[in-house]
């Protein structure tokens, strides 16, 4: 997958319907419901065996840089839109990026001493992008003092656009940073708010998909 280098990041590309992002290929990326037996914890196993959840089972990936900033879009259906929470039994529609932040990171939320970096958009609060790092399935932290990963979105036809923009060059724990030239690894996770996916109950993409920034 390729995140096209262009001259400058136009305002307009950090906006999901952006008539520009129509002239960047876009890699359709096959997801799948996260496995039962990794679900931490008797009563999520026993309210969920029936395994009703995780089925969005696509997004569309699209990138683009100009050397300074990244945006990268994910495109999905979603029949029912939930974008807000007014109580605890309530879940916002969701999509996060994953990206290894060593050699061997697994894309099952990382391992000890192998972490991941999170970038997690929610539809109620859709302006940020939340930034956890894990090292393996129940880890998950917020990183502190990273660059914003700003979200813009919009839903429209029974589709959710997200597009996450974040300054390229960064540093810290927890923190990934790109060069144009060079290749990334990722992986995508959708959770589907009216279905009350949450935390591991959520579809995501089995293999890590190449980002190649154009040098
Ligand atoms: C593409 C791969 C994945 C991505 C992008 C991803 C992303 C995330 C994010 C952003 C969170 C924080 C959620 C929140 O605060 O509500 C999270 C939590 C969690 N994920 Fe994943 N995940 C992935 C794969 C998996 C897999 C395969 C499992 C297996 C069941 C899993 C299990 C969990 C669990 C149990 C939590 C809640 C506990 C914790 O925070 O660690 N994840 N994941």
């Amino acid at each position: 997958m390729l995140a096209r280098r262009i001259e400058a990041v136009p305002e307009g590309l950090g906006e999901p319907m952006a008539v520009r992002w129509e002239g960047f290929a876009a890699r359709k990326v096959a997801l799948t419901p996260t496995p039962m037996g990794l679900q931490p914890g008797k009563y999520i196993q026993a309210k969920w065996q029936d395994g009703q959840f995780g089925h969005t089972d696509a997004v569309g990936l699209q990138a683009a840089h100009n050397g300074t900033e990244l945006c990268i879009r994910l495109e999905w259906e979603s029949k029912t839109r939930a974008d807000s929470v007014r109580d605890n039994d309530e879940f916002a529609d969701a999509a996060a990026l994953l990206f290894p932040l060593s050699e061997t990171a697994s894309l099952l939320m990382g391992a000890q001493g192998a972490p991941v970096s999170l970038w997690h958009w929610r539809a109620h609060r859709p302006k940020t992008a939340r930034h956890n790092t894990a090292e393996g399935i129940g880890t998950s932290s917020r990183v502190r003092g990273g660059p914003d990963i700003v979200t813009r979105a919009v839903y429209h036809e029974g589709r959710w656009a997200v597009v996450f923009r974040r300054v390229m060059a960064a540093e810290g724990p927890g923190v990934v940073s790109f060069k144009a030239g060079q290749s990334y690894r990722t992986a995508l996770a959708v959770w589907s708010g009216a279905n009350a996916e949450r935390a591991g109950l959520k579809a995501f993409s089995p293999q890590w998909v190449e980002l190649t920034l154009e040098g």
